[in-house]
């Protein structure tokens, strides 16, 4: 049932794929500006793609990890492919990359509809509802170290900026 499979996306031979998914589930899904979309700072992430059994790609999702820190985003599934476990995929494998790149902490600006999706993954939210990119979203927070209590400074930095969304 659940045949997909991830692997890394590779920048920039994956680019227009990787877009792709974005502008169809963001830009026409979601209404989001495609101006608000394209940051043109996709190199500076890991990015992973999520292939179905003929190799299209059905999902995609990014993160960067500075100082011990990682930034997930981007994070987007076609609508026919979700609630099949390709998301919880996605995000499991960006993990691992974090971690294997150093990060113990991982932050992410979670629409609210997806809050459940990233709590199943170990996420807390924390702070007020704020909007961007006009979607509500809440700050959420993975730490490696558990019962230790983080408290979040601002909105992830390497997110959508103030008119942006995750
Ligand atoms: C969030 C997203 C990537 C999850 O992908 P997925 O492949 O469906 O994820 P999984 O199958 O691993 O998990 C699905 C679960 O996530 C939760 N969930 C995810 N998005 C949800 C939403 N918009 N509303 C309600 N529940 C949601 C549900 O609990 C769902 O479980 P269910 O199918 O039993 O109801 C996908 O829904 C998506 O692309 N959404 C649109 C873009 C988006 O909101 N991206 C996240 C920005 S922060």
């Amino acid at each position: 049932m659940n045949r997909f499979h991830i692997r890394t996306a590779h920048w920039p031979q994956d680019a227009d794929a990787t877009r792709a998914l974005r502008r169809q589930v963001f830009v026409i899904e979601q209404g989001i500006d495609p101006a608000l979309e394209w940051t043109n700072d996709d190199d500076q992430f890991r990015s992973v793609l999520a292939l179905d059994v003929a190799g299209h790609p059905i999902g995609t999702g990014r993160i960067k990890v500075e100082t011990g820190t990682a930034t997930i985003g981007r994070m987007a599934v076609l609508h026919p492919n979700r609630s099949r476990g390709v998301g919880g995929a996605i995000l499991s494998r960006l993990i691992e990359i974090g971690k294997a790149e150093g990060a113990n902490k991982f932050e992410l600006s979670a629409q609210v509809a997806a809050i459940n999706f990233y709590q199943r993954h170990g996420f807390e939210a924390f702070g007020d509802v704020y909007l961007d990119a006009g979607i509500e979203h809440r700050k959420m927070i993975r730490t490696e170290k558990r019962g230790q209590a983080i408290q979040p400074s601002a909105r992830p930095s390497a997110n959508r900026n103030k008119t942006k969304q995750a």
